[in-house]
């Protein structure tokens, strides 16, 4: 079961339990799926190596025909191949199967060679490589490569991005605060 996945492997990360403890405010609510081309690419990518986290990623895959997949950046500078691409559903929040006051919880997917413009959000946020590889940037940091296990922070509004090479990427990604306000982009051109 997804829940219990998410459970065993946020509690079993150190740093996303500093970032925000798994939340005991957990409740079911449905879900309205609606689907965008990343969740077949998702269903179909063979390219999601984890030697830590299978369980997790086959169940995100699973989940995939069912969840509320999300187009935030709809009506931006981004391209129309990111659009279709570029693949959010929550798993905890508006639109997921889980709702919580404490936290809120996506799975992100990218396919290979996509590029994830620069953006920023007031929340803070922990993204968990689950399996493959991407470029993680952020402002006023080096920039980072992170497989499988592999955490990266965010602090309030400062601008991140990420970028996939070879291979595809899948995270899980926490907010803990600030929910009302969606990411924007941090550049009108999308760079
Ligand atoms: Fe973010």
């Amino acid at each position: 079961m997804i829940l219990e996945e998410m459970r065993a492997t946020h509690v079993a990360s150190a740093e996303l339990q500093a970032f925000c403890p798994f939340p005991d405010d957990i409740r079911a609510q449905s879900v309205c799926p609606f689907q965008i081309p990343s969740s077949a690419l998702l269903q179909k990518d063979e390219g999601l190596f984890s030697d830590i986290y299978e369980g997790f990623r086959d169940a995100i895959v699973e989940a995939a025909p069912h969840a509320a997949w999300r187009q935030t950046f709809k009506g931006t500078n981004v391209s129309t191949r990111f659009l279709n691409e570029f693949g959010c559903y929550s798993l905890i929040g508006n639109g997921g199967p889980f709702e919580s006051d404490i936290m809120k919880a996506w799975i992100v997917y990218m396919p290979a060679r996509l590029y994830y413009p620069w953006h920023h959000h007031p929340a803070e946020e922990a993204y968990l490589c689950l399996a493959g590889q991407a470029d993680y940037r952020k402002q006023g940091e080096a920039d980072k490569v992170l497989r499988a296990g592999g955490v990266t922070i965010h602090k309030s509004n400062q601008s991140h991005a990420m970028e996939t090479h070879e291979c595809p990427v899948l995270n899980y990604v926490v907010w803990r605060n600030e929910f009302d306000i969606a990411p924007v982009l941090t550049y009108e051109d999308a760079r």
